[in-house]
């Protein structure tokens, strides 16, 4: 037997003092030597029965989970939300009861790229929010833009392929990309928002977030509401400049997540006002657009901001891999007092995120420490959930209680019939159509509004100059032209402006960053776009 070449006693070269007094396997007993395998001999073969050595393998060797296929990129904090208006007449609630606190997770991301990829790429962010109340999880699965790409569900995974990489080459690609957008005009909206100073934030802590889809809130009476969630930045919104984010995507990849991890571990806790837009039941029928289109904003003069709380994120994770990666935040976790809409695109999602959970996350993803519900009185030893197999199915729900229902032997089970209370009437023959059309819908009014009413002069010469650029990164012949169409219908001048330097050959992603942000904050134009 060889002598240790490290003593065992805790003392190390230079005084240093570590804790060698032994790590444990997985099961618990010793793992006797973090150093030294196993072997026949110190030069001999090793042996398969030195369990710590394979438990080491074989759990580094599943170490990942499978990434999320959009928002792939991103991180988070712990924090807190405070209800400080009194919106009880709309919805009964519990997280928004006058006065009520409730812990709750963030977690901000980019769209298109993968794990790895620089958080500075123009993209839309992900404001993946869950507040842990005292009625389950609550889940805000949203965006930093208050519209979305497309209307239909249908066309979702198109589109994210196309933002993705080509078949051949794995490379993204500038031209797939303008031939879906300009193939699907219903995108203008959400587009010029993005080549807009707001596609390129600053930080994480310098975004609004938006709950986008419409939403239903119910009060105690049953009395309902459509409603429209906004997280306005205290911080301010504040962008990077083209050349800037290029120069950071090379020298710091993970940008926004330093950055909020650093400002949380100084104690500069960003923070966030919510306010919603609510519209009575009724007037959705002969809103003069239609008030479940994702590719629309309802106008704050037809429905103003009504205050309901503030957020504040106060705690960084301990483990990025438990608390963030495994957070699995899906548009299904909704809470009593809350449902869903007409939006195709939200009844889609209630499917399609619990879904992807089941797949990479594992079939009880709502197990894990991080996305258990959490505060619910009387539920301490479990939840009357009815589920009792499965993989890593091992919280023990009421242990002996029956495994059905409805049951006689005390395990509750629910005895409700009659309408949805957060529900609405549906009827009419099945068919694949676009929505019934109200008077003001289109693909281009509102996109054209933001861009002549919104904002000012140097921020569509900025816009221009942006769409350009990245037309000219290889975008050519038919897709060219449908693009160059595409903005003349946004708006007939830019359309012009962008045709002119894609003809000279100039143009770059150059917007934000340099604006006067009191002015704009005091024109409104980075705090909302007020006029639609
Ligand atoms: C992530 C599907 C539209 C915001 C995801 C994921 C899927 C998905 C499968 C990955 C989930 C996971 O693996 O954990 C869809 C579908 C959509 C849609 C099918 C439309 C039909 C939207 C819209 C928004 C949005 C409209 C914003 C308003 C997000 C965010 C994440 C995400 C923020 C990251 C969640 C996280 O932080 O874990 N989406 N999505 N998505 N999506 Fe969507």
């Amino acid at each position: 037997m060889s002598t240790p070449t490290t003593p065992r006693s805790g003392d190390m070269p230079g005084g240093q003092s570590v804790d060698t007094s032994g790590s444990r396997q997985a099961h618990g007993a010793p793992a006797v030597s973090d150093r030294h395998s196993l072997s026949v001999g110190a030069n001999g073969p090793l042996l398969l029965h030195d369990t710590h050595l394979v438990d080491q393998m074989v759990k580094f060797n599943r170490s990942n989970i499978p990434e999320r296929k959009p928002h792939a990129k991103g991180s988070g904090a712990w924090g807190e939300f405070e209800v400080t208006g009194d919106v009880s007449a709309y919805t009964r609630a519990a997280v928004f009861q006058p006065g009520t606190k409730t812990e709750m997770l963030a977690r901000f991301s980019t769209v298109a790229g993968e794990l790895g990829s620089p958080d500075t790429w123009r993209d839309v962010r992900g404001f993946s929010l869950r507040f842990y109340t005292t009625e389950g999880n609550l889940d805000l699965v949203g965006n930093n833009t208050p519209i979305f790409f497309v209307r239909d569900p249908m066309k979702f995974q198109n589109f994210i392929r196309s933002q993705k990489r080509l078949a051949d080459s794995g490379l993204r690609d500038n031209h797939m990309q303008w031939d879906f957008w300009s193939l699907t005009p219903e995108s203008a909206h959400q587009v010029t928002y993005l080549m807009g100073d707001r596609g390129l934030p600053r930080s994480w802590r310098h975004m609004n977030g938006y709950g986008s889809h419409t939403y239903l809130w119910a009060n105690a009476a049953g009395e309902k509401h459509w409603v429209k969630y906004h997280f306005h930045s205290e911080q301010g919104v504040q962008g990077l400049t083209g050349e800037q984010a290029e120069k950071i995507a090379g020298a710091d990849a993970d940008f926004h997540r330093r950055d909020l991890f650093e400002a949380i571990e100084r104690g500069e806790y960003p923070s966030w006002r919510l306010s919603v837009q609510l519209m009575p039941y009724e007037d959705a029928k002969n809103y003069r657009f239609n008030p479940f289109d994702l590719t629309k904003v309802w106008p704050h003069g037809d429905y103003p901001l009504i205050e309901v709380g503030r957020m504040t994120l106060n705690r960084n994770p301990k483990n990025h891999f438990a608390e963030i990666e495994q957070a699995a935040f899906a548009p299904s976790h909704t809470v009593p007092g809350i449902g869903f809409s007409p939006d195709k695109m939200l009844l889609a999602r209630v499917f399609s995120y619990a879904d992807a959970h089941r797949a990479r996350v594992g079939t009880h993803s709502e197990q894990l420490p991080v996305n258990q519900p959490r505060g619910m009185q009387g539920h301490e030893n479990g939840f009357d959930v009815y589920n009792f197999d499965g993989h890593m199915n091992y919280l023990q729900f009421g242990d002996d209680k029956p495994t059905y229902a409805p049951n006689s032997e005390g395990r509750p089970f629910s005895a409700e019939e009659g309408p949805d209370e957060v529900g609405w009437e549906a009827d009419g023959e099945i068919v694949r159509s676009a929505y019934e059309l109200h008077p003001e819908d289109d693909d281009f009014g509102q996109a054209g509004r933001l861009v002549r009413e919104v904002w000012n002069d140097e921020q569509r010469a900025r816009f221009c100059e942006t769409v350009a650029g990245h037309l000219l990164g290889g975008v050519h012949g038919e897709v060219l032209e449908r693009a160059f169409w595409y903005w003349e219908q946004v708006d007939a001048d830019c359309g012009a402006k962008i045709r002119e330097l894609v003809a000279q050959g100039s143009g770059g992603d150059n917007p934000g960053g340099e604006d006067d942000e009191a002015k704009q904050a005091a024109e409104g134009v980075l705090v909302e776009p007020k006029t639609q």
